[in-house]
């Protein structure tokens, strides 16, 4: 019975992960993107629900497989992705590994945009999306007690995610080196950096199953008051 309790460590644990690029529409048949693969998101809603959590999982268009044991909210833009995330509140934990559009288009046609002889080319107007991470966390009701991100960087890693942690409110970020050199996203591998209001924890460059396991074990332990 204790191996078991220990086999689930986050045992009725509501946690909330986004994951996978957004798509952006132009027009209906034509979309702004990412190379996000959904594999980091996908593989940490995997070890939650491995590790006995209430999973919500939502996911922008990706071509992995759905985890088990977990709830799947599909969705394609940021605007939907926000709207998703806090239809799943109240949870304990949230984690935004989604690669979110910064940019939206402004002007995206109802129909398809045709080529016109002897026209000018399109212009793509562009504006911010929401951000969703930093939207949850300075939220005054329901804010999740646990909000963690991540930081995709390719230079300055440390020094960027310590800004993003205070900008955006959260309690953790993942600071992720998605230079060429180390973790050109996509890959199968991640070099993170743990950075939390205690301090930078390197870890070794991983597998992203690897990574999500090692990050619900920081969780389990933070909510056995180990550390926040
Ligand atoms: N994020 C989000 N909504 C956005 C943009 C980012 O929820 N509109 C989240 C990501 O899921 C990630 C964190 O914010 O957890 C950091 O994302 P990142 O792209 O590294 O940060 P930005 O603030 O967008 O800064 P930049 O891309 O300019 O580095
Ligand atoms: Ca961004």
């Amino acid at each position: 019975l204790l191996s078991l309790e220990a086999a689930q460590p986050l045992k009725g644990v509501r946690v909330l992960i986004t994951s996978g690029p957004t798509h952006e529409p132009i027009d209906p048949v034509r979309y702004i993107a990412n190379r996000s693969s959904g594999k980091q998101g996908h593989a940490i809603a995997a070890a939650a629900a491995r590790a006995g959590a209430e999973v919500t999982l939502v996911s922008g268009p990706v071509n992995v497989l759905d985890p088990t044991g977990v709830k799947i909210v599909k969705v394609e833009s940021a605007r939907d992705m926000l709207a998703a995330v806090e239809q799943a509140l109240p949870v304990d934990v949230a984690i935004f590994a989604a690669a979110v559009a910064d940019w939206r288009v402004a002007n995206a046609g109802e129909q398809k945009i045709k080529k016109k002889a002897g026209q000018s080319t399109p212009e793509l107007a562009l504006v911010e999306n929401p951000d969703i991470l930093s939207t949850i966390a300075h939220r005054t009701q329901q804010r999740p007690p646990l909000v963690i991100g991540f930081a995709a960087e390719t230079e300055n890693v440390v020094a960027n995610a310590k800004d993003k942690l205070a900008r955006k409110g959260c309690d953790w970020i993942l600071a992720n080196d998605v230079s060429p050199a180390t973790g050109i996203m996509g890959g199968d591998r991640n070099t993170i950096q743990l950075v939390t209001g205690a301090g930078v924890e390197a870890w070794p460059t991983q597998s992203k199953e690897e990574v999500a396991a090692m990050l619900i074990d920081r969780i389990a332990a933070a909510r056995n008051g180990a550390k926040k």
